[in-house]
C-alpha cells in the first residue's frame, strides 16, 4: 500500500510590472468609456511590462521572493513548473530559462499551457509527482504577458488584460498546522477552443508579413460566449472538489476566483454560498493577468495578512481551450 506524502505551500511570491494603465488610456484609443470598463469587468487599471521584459523576468523575481519566504534555495529545488501560455520563445521552455536564472541546478523544469488555469494545471502537475515521493521541493508559478498579444484596435479584448506572475514553493507537511493541498481538479473542452484563441505565430500560421498584416497575433475572443462557460464551469469544479473532500461552502475561509471579470466572481460566489467578504479581488487593479491571477492575489492576501496558516482556501479559474479546474487547500 503506497502512502501519498503531504503537499504543502512553504511561501509565496509575486511580481508585477511597475507600469499602471488606467482605464482613460483606452479612452484616447478606441471607442470606451471608463465607465464602461468598469461596470462591465470591475477593472480601474491594469499593469503592463516595459519593452524588453520577458515571461521569465517576471517569473524569476516572482519565484525568488516565494523562496525567501519558504526559507529554501533554489539549489534545493527538484521541480520547476511555469503555467503560462506567453513563453519568452517558442523554444525552449520558460522553466529551463527560470531555471537557468535561479541556478536550480538539480531541478528538471517545464512549461504547462492551459492558458488562465494554467497555475492551478501546475499545482495539480507537482502536487501528484510529490504525493508519490518523486520530488520534494517545487516551484511552481504562473505568469503572463498578456499586453504584447492584444489588439490595441480591438476594444472588446484590449481593455480586459494585464501582465504579471505569482508563484508558489511546495514542499512536504511534517506535522499537524503544516498546511496541505487537499484536492486539485483540471479539466478540458477542446471543442471550444475556438471561443478564445491567438491563430498566428505557432506552426499553423507561422510569422509572415501576411499574419503580422492580419494581425493573427492577436488574442481572438467570443467574451459574452466564454463569460456563459466560465460561470458554469467554475462553479461546477469547485463543488467538485469540496464534495470530494466532504467541505460545505461555510468552511471555505477564503476564496480566490480567476480574476476576470468582477460580474463572474460575483455570480460565482454566490452560486457557490460564498459571502463577498471572503472574496479575494485583485481585478479592479490588475485586469485579467491569465495564469498569474490566483497565485498573484494568494500572494497578495498572505502578504496583507488576510490568508493565515490553517486557513481553508478554495480557488478557481477558466481560460482558453477551453480549460478550467479548483484547488482546495489549507495553508
Ligand atoms: N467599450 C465599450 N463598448 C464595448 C467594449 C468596450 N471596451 N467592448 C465591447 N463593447 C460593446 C460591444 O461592441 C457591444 O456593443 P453592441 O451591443 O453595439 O454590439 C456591447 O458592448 C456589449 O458587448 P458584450 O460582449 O455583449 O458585453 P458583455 O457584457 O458580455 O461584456 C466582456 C464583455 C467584458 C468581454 C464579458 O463578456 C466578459 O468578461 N467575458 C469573459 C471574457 C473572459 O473572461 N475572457 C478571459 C478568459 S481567460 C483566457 O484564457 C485568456
Amino acid at each position: 500500500m503506497t502512502f501519498l506524502k503531504k503537499v504543502t505551500i512553504k511561501g509565496t511570491g509575486s511580481y508585477m510590472p511597475e507600469r499602471v494603465v488606467p482605464n482613460s488610456y483606452f479612452e484616447k484609443i478606441v471607442d470606451t468609456s471608463d465607465e464602461w470598463i468598469t461596470t462591465r469587468t470591475g477593472i480601474k487599471e491594469r499593469r503592463m511590462i516595459e519593452k524588453g521584459q520577458a515571461m521569465s523576468d517576471l517569473a524569476t523575481l516572482a519565484s525568488a521572493s516565494a523562496l525567501q519566504m519558504a526559507d529554501i534555495s533554489a539549489e534545493e529545488l527538484d521541480l520547476i513548473i511555469i503555467g503560462t501560455s506567453t513563453a519568452d520563445m517558442l523554444s525552449p521552455s520558460t522553466g529551463c530559462l527560470v531555471q537557468h536564472r535561479l541556478g536550480a541546478k538539480k531541478a528538471v523544469a517545464f512549461d504547462v499551457n492551459a492558458a488562465c488555469p494554467a497555475f492551478i494545471y501546475g499545482l495539480a502537475v507537482a502536487q501528484k509527482f510529490m504525493q508519490d515521493g518523486t520530488y520534494q521541493k517545487a516551484l511552481v508559478v504562473g505568469g503572463e504577458i498578456v499586453s504584447n498579444r492584444l489588439d490595441f484596435k480591438d476594444r472588446s479584448t484590449c481593455v480586459l488584460f494585464g501582465d504579471g506572475a505569482g508563484a508558489v514553493v511546495l514542499g512536504h507537511g511534517n506535522g499537524l498546522g503544516d498546511g496541505e493541498i487537499l484536492s486539485t481538479d483540471i479539466e478540458s473542452d477542446g471543442d471550444l477552443w475556438h471561443l478564445i484563441h491567438v491563430p498566428g505565430g505557432g506552426s499553423r500560421l507561422p510569422a509572415s508579413h501576411e499574419m503580422i498584416n492580419e494581425g493573427l497575433q492577436y488574442v481572438k475572443m467570443q467574451g459574452n460566449e466564454v463569460f456563459k462557460h466560465a460561470i458554469r464551469t467554475m462553479v461546477d469544479s469547485a463543488k467538485k472538489i469540496m464534495s470530494q473532500q466532504g467541505i460545505t461552502s461555510d468552511e471555505i475561509d477564503w476564496f480566490i476566483p480567476h480574476q476576470a471579470n468582477i460580474r463572474i466572481m460575483d455570480v460565482v460566489a454566490e452560486r457557490l454560498g460564498i459571502p463577498s467578504e471572503k472574496v479575494i479581488v485583485t481585478v479592479h487593479k490588475y485586469g485579467n493577468t491569465s495564469a498569474a491571477s490566483i497565485p498573484v492575489a494568494l500572494d497578495e492576501a498572505v502578504r496583507e495578512g488576510k490568508i493565515r496558516k490553517g486557513d481553508l482556501v478554495l480557488a478557481n479559474s477558466f481560460g482558453a481551450g477551453l480549460t478550467w479546474g479548483a484547488t482546495l487547500f489549507r495553508f
